[in-house]
């Protein structure tokens, strides 16, 4: 094992001290980097003291340091797992083989793409969320808010460490241009649709950690598979503070659901938005159009790539290990959806070809916990969020050119205009929910709209000044 060296310029445990070509590459990107930061980071606080963790070391008997930091001063660090001694590709055309420590030259451009598509989503949600800073309704919020940004500014310093390591010239150029897309961009957006979408609210950030960032939970868990040793051991470093963006979504929608179920006991009624709640009909819609979207990240759901990337050993499955088959897949098969005739029915598709869609189900089983965690508060109320039908406002795959409604109906194009606006967020939600956006910064006050969380961080009480200054 690789002694983090913390004190470095850029505090990392992969002996960059060792590599001085390397080390001089990578401390000519981190100004790059931070002034990507200071210019597409959050709009504001970035000269308050924030009570951040901070990643040290990878080890089980704890990994992080919490205290007060200024953003543009965090300890950014590239951190990899420790290797795990006679590791073996666990799938595909090479399993059984010894891991590679180098980057096959046969799978350098498929890897290379991996590495990329993956490292492009994560500056990319910083600035999504870049002006949320301005709205938190609490400190304690906009602390987490701000912790879920730094870890995904690490998460890029992740990706680039193995493009700089890894990809030689190439890999160069790909680190510069993570900084120089941008979300939104017209001419030169971020890769994945999804992550061109802004993140108006805070409403829209808690759906957006718990769907999008579960998205990158299951990428990252199918990537740590791999048989490139040092991909493997990052992402799943990268896992450890993945849950925690999870959290944040899941408390967070379950506070917003448990305010709201609140209010509906409180004045007896389903209307709650003149008492300054976000009433459940409008949580279904943030919920349908989140869902929805993340699922397309997933892909069409059979793929040549997806095949290719499992055949080669570069991207497995959702816990490879657990699974009991050949890990090879040649002979095996499923189903998929398919729209035919009129109707929404399967087609056979080989095992491999599927993959895709083997990931989104394992996604969609996730997804589903949290749901049936914010029903057991609502079933007070007697009633529920629902998981919309996984053809439901899709862009990508077999459902791009159909229309669906929530519960799965093939609907005319009349028949969804009709439908839209009881399913997707309208611009009056959009409105009311913006005219909750207030921000609080006193500590331990939390906005009208949403409950306390039930702990602080790290120990620390819910009041606690978690950024001040
Ligand atoms: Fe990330
Ligand atoms: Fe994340």
């Amino acid at each position: 094992m690789t002694v983090a060296d913390i004190d470095a310029t850029i505090p990392n445990n992969v002996d960059l001290a060792g590599d001085r070509r390397l080390q001089r590459a990578l401390e000519s990107w981190q100004p790059r980097f931070i002034e990507w930061w200071k210019e597409l980071g959050p709009v504001a606080f970035q000269d308050n003291d924030v009570y951040l963790r901070t990643a040290i070391a990878v080890g089980q008997e704890g990994w992080a340091n919490f205290g007060y930091v200024k953003m543009p001063d965090y300890r950014w660090g590239i951190f990899l797992a420790d290797p795990e001694a006679d590791r073996r590709v666990g799938f595909g055309d090479h399993r059984g083989d010894p891991v590679w420590q180098e980057v096959p030259g046969e799978y350098r451009a498929d890897l290379r793409r991996l590495v990329v598509v993956q490292g492009d989503t994560e500056p990319a949600s910083v600035e999504q969320q870049r002006a949320l800073c301005l709205t938190a309704p609490s400190l304690y919020d906009l602390r987490n808010l701000f912790q879920v940004n730094v870890e995904e500014g690490r998460h890029l310093w992740a990706m680039v460490y193995l493009l700089h390591r890894y990809f030689g010239r190439d890999g160069r150029d790909e680190a510069d241009e993570m900084l120089e897309r941008h979300s939104g961009d017209e001419d030169n957006p971020r890769i994945l649709g999804a992550f061109n979408e802004p993140t108006p609210d805070w409403l829209s950030f808690f759906f957006f950690t718990y769907f999008t960032d579960r998205d990158g939970k299951f990428q990252l868990a199918s990537l740590r598979e791999s048989g490139f040793d040092p991909l493997s051991r990052t992402c799943d470093f990268m896992l450890k503070e993945e849950a925690y963006h999870m959290f944040v979504g899941a408390t967070g929608v379950g506070r917003v659901v448990q305010r709201t179920v609140e209010l509906m006991k409180g004045h007896d009624t389903d209307d709650i938005r003149p008492y300054g709640g976000i009433d459940l009909a409008t949580l279904q819609r943030y919920l349908n159009f989140h869902y929805s979207v993340s699922l397309d990240l997933f892909g069409a759901e059979t793929s040549t790539n997806a095949a290719n990337y499992y055949a080669a050993g570069l991207k497995g499955r959702f816990q490879e290990g657990k699974r009991d088959d050949d890990h090879r897949l040649q002979t095996a098969s499923r189903t998929v959806p398919y729209v035919a005739g009129g109707h929404v029915g399967e087609r056979e598709a080989t095992a491999l070809a599927a993959l895709n869609e083997t990931l989104r189900d394992d996604y969609i089983a996730d997804c589903r916990k949290g749901v049936d965690r914010w029903n057991r508060a609502l079933a007070d109320v007697d009633r529920e969020l629902v998981l919309p039908h996984v053809g439901f406002n899709r862009a990508v795959g077999e459902f791009a050119a159909h229309r669906l409604s929530p519960d799965g109906q093939l609907l005319t194009d009349d028949e969804w205009s009709t439908g839209v606006s009881a399913w997707l967020p309208t611009d009056e939600d959009r409105t009311h929910v913006e005219s909750l956006m207030v921000g609080v910064d006193e500590p331990g006050k939390m906005a009208g709209w949403m409950a306390a969380p039930s702990t602080g961080i790290h120990q620390k009480p819910v009041d606690y000044e978690y950024v001040r200054g």
